[in-house]
Order: C-alpha cells, then sequence, then structure tokens
C-alpha cells in the first residue's frame, strides 16, 4: 500500500520540521510513504519516506518567472513529482499538453511521477461511459506503462468536501482505470481516519492519496497504521 500525503499550500517550514522528525521516527521500513509538502520545505530530509514536489516545471533551469524547475530539484535530491492534479488543472489552467509534456520530461529524468486524474460532478453526472471518456482524455499522451508511473484517481467533486466517493463509485472507477495501466492505482478525496480502511480493502486500490486529513502528523500516524497488514 502507498500512503501519500498532500500538504498543498498549508503549514509553515517550522511546522513541517516537527512533522518530518515525528513521521521520521514513525514510519518503518514496510512501509512506503510519500509527503509532498510546499516547495519551500523541499530542503528537509527524511530516511524513512519519501519527499516530493507538488508541481514544477518541464525545463532545466531558466526565463520561468515563479516556477520550480529540474535544477533546483536535483539540489534537493528531489524524485518524485505530482502532476495533472486537478488544482492545477482548474485553477492554474494546466492543460492536458502541458500535462503530457511535463510528464515527458519528468519520466525521462526518472522521477516518480504521481499522475492525478479526476472527473468533475458534471461528467460523473453524466455516467460511466461520459466519465471513462474523460479519464482516458486524462491519459492521452501519457505513457501508461512508465515503471515510475502512480495513477491517482481523484475525483474532482471529492476533494476538499469531506464527502469521499462511494465505495462502489472507487471501485467500478479503479477497475475501468486497471484496464487501462497495470500500474498502482491510489484513490484521493477527502480520505478519512474513518474510511481509510474501507477505501484500502478496495480490489484495484493499491492506497491513498490524502489531503486534509494529512496536515495533522498524528492523525496520518494513525492513517499509515491503517494501511498496515493490507495486501
Ligand atoms: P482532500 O483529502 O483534502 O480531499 O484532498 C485530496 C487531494 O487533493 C490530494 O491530492
Amino acid at each position: 500500500m502507498i500512503i501519500a500525503a498532500n500538504f498543498k499550500s498549508n503549514l509553515t517550514l517550522q511546522k513541517i520540521k516537527n512533522y518530518f522528525s515525528v513521521l521520521d521516527s514513525f514510519v518503518n521500513g514496510n512501509d512506503d510513504v510519500y509527503v509532498f509538502p510546499p516547495f519551500f520545505a523541499m530542503q528537509e530530509k527524511a530516511k524513512n519516506f519519501h519527499i516530493g514536489v507538488q508541481n514544477a516545471y518541464c525545463e532545466f533551469n531558466g526565463a520561468f518567472s515563479g516556477e520550480i524547475t529540474l535544477e533546483s530539484l536535483n539540489d534537493f535530491g528531489i524524485k518524485n513529482i505530482l502532476i495533472g492534479h486537478s488544482e492545477r488543472r482548474n485553477i492554474f489552467g494546466e492543460n492536458q499538453e502541458l500535462c503530457a509534456r511535463k510528464f515527458d520530461f519528468f519520466a525521462q529524468n526518472n522521477f516518480s511521477i504521481f499522475y492525478c486524474i479526476g472527473e468533475s460532478l458534471e461528467t460523473r453526472k453524466k455516467g460511466k461511459s461520459a466519465i471513462e471518456d474523460f479519464l482516458s482524455s486524462q491519459f492521452d499522451r501519457i505513457d501508461v506503462d512508465y515503471e515510475k508511473l502512480i495513477v491517482a484517481y481523484e475525483p474532482v467533486w471529492a476533494i476538499g468536501t469531506g464527502v469521499s466517493a462511494k465505495i462502489e463509485e472507487i471501485e467500478e472507477t479503479h477497475n475501468f482505470l486497471r484496464t487501462l495501466t497495470k500500474r498502482p492505482l491510489l484513490y484521493g478525496g477527502s480520505v478519512q481516519l474513518q474510511n481509510i480502511s474501507d477505501i484500502l480493502k478496495i480490489k484495484n486500490v493499491d492506497g491513498a492519496l490524502i489531503g486534509s486529513a494529512s496536515l495533522d502528523v498524528e492523525n496520518f500516524k494513525k492513517m499509515i497504521e491503517v494501511a498496515r497488514g493490507k495486501k
């Protein structure tokens, strides 16, 4: 089971330092834990979990004001990245073409790529084939066989709402995603301590990507504990 935390634009450097030291002494070699803090915490180190970046631009360096690029990630030894998060796509206007360019670039540079996909409520309401067509379109130009690809299915309507997708919805969607790729499939969208056990039991769910419920380290530790002992 892969358990990943996306802090988004939350916490401060001091809070993250404390968080990392608590988490690092809790996680052990059998866990597979990733944390994606804001960029200002990239220089922090951890022995027992992986640190990744929530976003970066697909160039080594150059005139890209406000963007983080490969040279600085190399400097911090970062080899894990989120690409295609719905907040990047919807708030910052990243289209599929840009997501695919980022994917190619960071795959060529041997990153583990947590590639995020997920439909809107409008698409969800249109039914199974509309959902499948939409999710398929989010794989345009993406190498679904890339050996360091981890897919995160995060329905937009379940992110930050406190209401996760239903078990049957996750199961049906992950079964479909399994026909597209053999790589690990994470579910994300209001995963909490109360529902993570049921979510991780679903066939074709290989882990979880957790936002708000990961911000408290004690809560996140309990969620990792739940993941222990699952397939
Ligand atoms: P929440 O867990 O806050 O719904 O966020 C999910 C998410 O977007 C993780 O990337």
